[in-house]
């Protein structure tokens, strides 16, 4: 057998697609991205799982309106995920309290993970959401390791200080050999409710020519409003507590691209690169 760890990238049986949506800073919304996109899957018809893979920083459960749950073992030993909003969700957050901190190794983490993938019963999905925690470590490597990731999802607020960052996510994508299926620019812009005029709550950067040149795609912009964060602080995502909204809108749109996407997706994902 060989040495190479990528070569253990076994498909997980059930799952079609796995995505992952990462970037490299925090707090650009990553979570909010990953938890509306998975709802926009949903909606489409779609049977969606998400994972938390934030081992350190989890809030899929408080978003999701899933907080102090704990999944149930089933008869054949494997972790049922939580349905929430008709989503398939597993999240470190249900193992340990909120406000705990994970102190892990390597070594723990990669067994962490492989349990998310091999001992939860995902069931027939067509897309599994990954909700990376921010920056470029351990657990993107694992996830790539461990299994044929379908696509990234990277997320960027507009200014240059976010796609410094942004950046780096996606160079660790391409020498992962993990597709980049595009960027989501989110808190894009704000509408002002007065006028309806747009408002540039960040400096716009270099984003687009940045995406131009790489010839990358701006997947969706999705504005800021502040019901984004209520709607996350309630438990319930934008895309189901305000379909209609503008920014519920570029969910969808999200969702759509990443659906065309998925037709061209063949079963053979390309073997990855040693990092
Ligand atoms: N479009 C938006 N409009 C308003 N608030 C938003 C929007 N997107 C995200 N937020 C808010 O910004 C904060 C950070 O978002 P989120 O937790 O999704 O980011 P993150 O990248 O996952 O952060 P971390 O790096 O900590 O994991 C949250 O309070 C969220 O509700
Ligand atoms: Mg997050």
């Amino acid at each position: 057998m060989s040495q190479n760890p990528f070569d253990r990238q076994a498909p997980i049986p059930g799952i079609k697609h796995i995505l992952v949506v990462g970037s490299g800073k925090g707090g650009v919304g990553k979570s909010t991205v990953a938890v509306n996109l998975a709802m926009a899957l949903k909606k489409s018809g779609h049977q969606v799982g998400l994972m938390d893979a934030d081992i350190y920083g989890p809030s899929l459960p408080r978003m999701m309106g899933a907080l102090q749950q704990k999944p149930e073992v089933n008869e054949k030993g494997q972790i049922q995920p939580l349905l929430r909003h008709g989503l398939k969700l597993m999240s470190m957050g249900f193992m340990v309290d909120e406000g705990a901190a994970v102190v892990w190794r390597g070594p723990m983490l990669f067994k962490a993970m492989d349990q998310f993938f091999r001992d939860v019963a995902w069931g027939e999905l067509d897309y599994l959401v990954i909700d990376l925690p921010p920056g470029t470590g351990d657990v993107a490597l694992t996830v790539a390791q461990k299994v044929p990731v379908s696509g990234a999802i990277v997320v960027c607020t507009p200014q240059n200080m976010a796609l410094i960052d942004a950046k780096k996510a996606m160079d660790m994508f391409e020498r992962l050999r993990i597709p980049i299926l595009g960027v989501v620019e989110n808190m894009s812009y704000f509408v002002n409710p007065e006028n309806q005029e747009r408002i540039q709550l960040f400096p716009q950067g270099d984003l687009n020519n940045y995406l131009k040149a790489k010839n990358f795609t701006k997947l969706a912009e999705v504005p800021f409003h502040p019901h984004v964060a209520l709607s996350s602080e309630a438990g319930v995502p934008m895309v189901e507590s305000q379909p209609d909204s503008p920014e519920a809108l570029a969910f969808q749109k999200l969702a759509q691209e990443v659906g065309v996407k998925a037709i061209d997706w063949s079963a053979e994902s390309p073997a990855p690169l040693q990092p």
